[in-house]
């Protein structure tokens, strides 16, 4: 994927300061009303119940793991975190899932990725039973998803799109452009942009040119795991900026060259070694007509949304209809 081309910023620059889109408070909303939810469900008996498997010692997974219960907790939600053995094969790893998918009080099975190497994390996706696959990963899932269907959408793109609906940000009509094509965000967040009627653009490494469509995007959704890539005439002025990218920096000139003289990073940096980073520099930010900042935007929503899905879970399990989730509707 080529950045090469320089063009310059257009002089209709808007000048008005850019809206933060706050994660953590939109996560907050969808957290207090997926709380409204499951006491509801406890007036009739139901508590909905997610198992999260873990393997190996990925920190961030160790961390993302922990967080997922510790939210459960909060929200009434009965959670159940299994940690096999690293050597455990994946025919074992069958046999647990088989079993989980067998149990009735469990609605959602989350299978934290990535696998270790001598797992078939393929095979185990497929695995989980498509009605309480939470993390939307099943190819069931990916084909409702594709077709237009109610399904149980992936998490992170879920949360792009509750934040784009929450801050009242036009979909339909619009030109998106997604960078980053994994199955887990850029795939499926393009899907749902489509099918909200937005006109959809995917750019990806082996992309000749980016910067001919991230110019034209009206929003723009950064995916790609590179930290700073979207600079500032890359973007058109008053465009929206969506960024997954949670980038760990822990080189001071690095730091330096992003964030420049930034006091609060700084001091980051000085307390902790290290800063988070996402895929659009801060100056594309300023140009934008609003933004979702790193950390505190989209990495927020991601545990909100699969909060959502067990419940939704739950309740389908249960021949209810789907709670107020608009990518099951
Ligand atoms: N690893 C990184 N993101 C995710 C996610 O959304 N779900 C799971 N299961 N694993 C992940």
């Amino acid at each position: 994927m080529s950045t090469a081309t320089t063009l310059p910023v257009e002089a209709s620059a808007t000048s008005t300061t850019p809206r933060i889109l706050d994660g953590v408070a939109i996560a907050a909303e969808i957290k207090a009303e997926v709380g409204l939810e499951v006491a509801a469900l406890a007036r009739q008996g139901i508590c909905p119940g997610l198992a999260v498997i873990l393997v190996g010692h990925v920190a961030a997974s160790e961390i993302y793991v922990r967080s997922k219960v510790k939210t459960c907790h909060e929200l009434g939600i009965y959670s159940e975190m299994l940690t096999p053995p690293d050597t455990i094969t994946t025919e074992e790893m069958l046999d647990l899932v088989a079993s989980l998918n067998a149990r009735d009080d469990i609605d959602g099975i989350l299978i934290q990725l990535p696998l270790p190497k001598h797992v078939d994390t393929r095979r185990l996706l497929g695995a989980v039973l498509p009605d309480k696959d939470v993390d939307g990963f099943h190819p069931v899932n990916a084909g409702r998803l594709q077709t237009g269907q109610p399904a149980l959408a992936p998490c992170t793109p879920a949360g792009i799109m509750e934040i784009l609906r929450r801050s009242n940000i036009p979909v339909a009509g619009q030109n998106a452009v997604v960078i980053g094509r994994s199955n887990i965000v850029g795939k499926p967040t393009a899907l749902m942009l489509l099918n909200a009627s937005a006109t959809v653009t995917v750019c990806h490494r082996h992309s000749k040119e980016i910067i001919p469509f991230t110019r034209r995007a009206d929003i723009l959704i950064a995916a790609a795991g590179r930290p700073g890539l979207i600079t500032r005439e890359m973007i058109k002025p008053g465009a929206v900026l969506i960024d997954v990218g949670i980038n760990r920096i822990s080189d001071e000139a690095e730091m330096k060259a992003l964030f420049g003289d930034d006091p609060a990073r700084a001091a980051t940096f000085a307390k902790r070694g290290s800063v988070v980073a996402g895929d659009i520099h801060p100056d594309a930010c300023q140009l934008s007509s609003a933004y979702t900042p790193v950390p505190g935007g989209v990495g927020a929503l991601t545990i909100a949304m699969l909060m959502q899905n067990t419940v939704t879970a739950a309740r389908l399990r249960r021949g209810l209809p789907p709670s107020a989730h608009p990518d099951m509707v």
